[in-house]
């Protein structure tokens, strides 16, 4: 009984504990259809026909795939100034109002996939200027406007596959509107005829992570030396996908040919050496840590002596030796680049242009530099405030329980050591289910298939016979 009086006010101590935790949790309401999470709030397969009413401003992260929405009004989010991922996958959108994404100016990552979108008007993400990643695979698509991607020149990866678009605005895409665009995907459409000169004219980068699989293409000549082109360069879409790459004869399907394996049928087209496009691209990978100086070098395989150089870069666009404003960088004439003081978001992806002068050559180089923070400065204070409570309580009920004995009798229980992992939004988002098409499957480790005999035995550059 003496216990027992002892032990109630604490009850109510803890009680009132875990009524402080939950509401530093969430100082608005959470919707009762969903979950809130410290930022991210998931109100994924709730049967939603509509929006809830009042989402949380304070999410970061909104989960609305696998419901029916089928209908959005403009300035659905327009409280969520703080919203940065959007999920909404597996819905019955077929098209979006003006202004529907109005206020949301921070959003990064956006996921429309498999829903009935038919046609991607101008209007749909305008504003979205720091929009990544765009996910649009598996709906309805026959058409995209051709001004939909003009202002979204942060965008880094953009997925069209399973859709029925038979023509792509491929000349909206440049170098200065998409300096980032690392990842086009329209494999799985219907386009037959591209505008080849337009494709050829794609950013390289653009180039190296445009996915034309598993479409209706027709076989002639010009498509064949685009393509066997970037097969040349060994890059993944060609790679992974060889038998999916398919043309047919005046479009019959019944005609159906994998082009890649079987070039027979190209023996007419004639070899022409260009130097329209570079000529060798390497590419290596720097794991760097904050703070650090990092030297990347632009040797290519051109064996000149007067070249030009230039480089992209992620975070600062193009860097000449005519303009280095930035003090933490210097481009030598050697192509070398240095940066000073590297920090985390200078991570991506650099590629050098060396432009032989004299002969109108020109290569290019790649380095993927990644820029780690030193150990242990990585965690969500989000998660961690949460882990905090959980802790706090964990020792109010080791406290509870374990005081009333003597310290002789217990062996000094150790508290729990809860692993701290740094945060990862992949983890947490696997609990609401959140699926998407297996986007990886390209990024897998293969080697690199050195193709560098075919060139001195073929030309670069494959033209029809007139
Ligand atoms: C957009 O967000 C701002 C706050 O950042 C707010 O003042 C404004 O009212 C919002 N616009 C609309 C149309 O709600
Ligand atoms: C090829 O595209 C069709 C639709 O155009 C799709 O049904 C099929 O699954 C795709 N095949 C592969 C291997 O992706
Ligand atoms: C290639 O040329 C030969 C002779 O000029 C011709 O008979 C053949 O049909 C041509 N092949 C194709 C696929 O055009
Ligand atoms: C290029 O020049 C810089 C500075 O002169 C030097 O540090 C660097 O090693 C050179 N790089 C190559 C690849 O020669
Ligand atoms: C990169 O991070 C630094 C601080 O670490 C910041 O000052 C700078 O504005 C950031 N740059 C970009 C482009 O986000
Ligand atoms: C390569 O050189 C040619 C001719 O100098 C130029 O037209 C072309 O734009 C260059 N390509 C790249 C990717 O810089
Ligand atoms: C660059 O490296 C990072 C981390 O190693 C990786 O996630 C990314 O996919 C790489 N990018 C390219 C274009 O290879």
């Amino acid at each position: 009984e003496e216990t027992h009086r002892k032990v109630s006010p604490v009850l109510l101590l803890s009680s009132l504990l875990v009524l402080l935790c939950l509401l530093r949790g969430s100082k608005e309401t959470c919707p009762s259809t969903c979950l809130c999470i410290s930022d991210t709030v998931s109100c994924s397969s709730s049967g939603l026909t509509k929006l809830p009413l009042s989402l949380p401003s304070f999410s970061v992260t909104l989960d609305l795939s696998h419901n029916h929405l089928s209908w959005l009004g403009s300035g659905s989010f327009n409280n969520l100034v703080k919203l940065e991922k959007l999920r909404m996958a597996h819905n019955q959108l077929s098209t979006l109002r003006h202004g529907v994404f109005h206020n949301v100016t921070g959003l990064r990552h956006l996921d429309l996939s498999s829903n009935k979108l038919y046609v991607v008007e101008q209007h749909y993400f305008q504003g979205l200027w720091r929009l990544e990643e765009l996910l649009l695979f598996n709906n309805k698509i026959t058409q995209v406007e051709a001004g939909t991607l003009s202002s979204l020149s942060s965008l880094k990866k953009v997925y069209f596959s399973l859709n029925q678009i038979t023509h792509f605005p491929f000349f909206s895409i440049q170098d200065h509107s998409h300096p980032f665009l690392t990842m086009l995907d329209l494999s799985s459409n219907r386009l037959a005829r591209l505008p080849w000169d337009n494709v050829k004219a794609l950013p390289g980068l653009v180039q190296r992570g445009l996915y034309l699989h598993n479409n209706s293409l027709i076989c002639d000549c010009s498509m064949y030396s685009v393509l066997w082109h970037w097969d040349l360069r060994g890059y993944e879409s060609l790679k992974d996908f060889r038998d999916e790459h398919t043309c047919s004869i005046n479009g019959d399907p019944r005609t159906s040919i994998r082009f890649l394996e079987h070039a027979g049928f190209f023996n007419n087209c004639t070899v022409e050496k260009s130097v329209s496009q570079p000529l060798n691209e390497l590419l290596s990978n720097m794991l760097v840590s904050e703070g650090s100086t990092v030297f990347l070098d632009c040797q290519t395989s051109l064996s000149g002596t007067d070249f030009s150089f230039t480089w992209l870069s992620p975070s600062k666009g193009y860097i000449t030796q005519a303009s280095t404003s930035d003090p933490l960088i210097s481009l030598f004439p050697n192509g070398t680049l240095e940066i000073r003081e590297a920090k985390v978001n200078d991570s991506g992806l650099y590629v050098c242009t060396a432009v032989d002068i004299k002969q109108a050559l020109n290569a290019t180089r790649e380095v993927n530099v990644t820029v780690l923070l030193p150990e242990g400065e990585s965690f969500n204070t989000g998660y961690t405030t949460l882990l905090g409570c959980l802790v706090t309580l964990t020792f109010v009920l080791i406290y509870l329980y374990l005081t009333p004995c003597r310290c002789s009798c217990c062996k000094q229980p150790k508290p729990p050591v809860i692993p701290i992992v740094t945060y990862d939004p992949s983890t947490l988002t696997s609990v609401f289910s959140y699926s998407t098409r297996d986007q990886t499957k390209s990024q897998t480790n293969k080697h690199v298939a050195f193709m560098e005999p075919m060139i001195s035995t073929k030309g670069t550059e494959w033209t029809p016979e007139s």
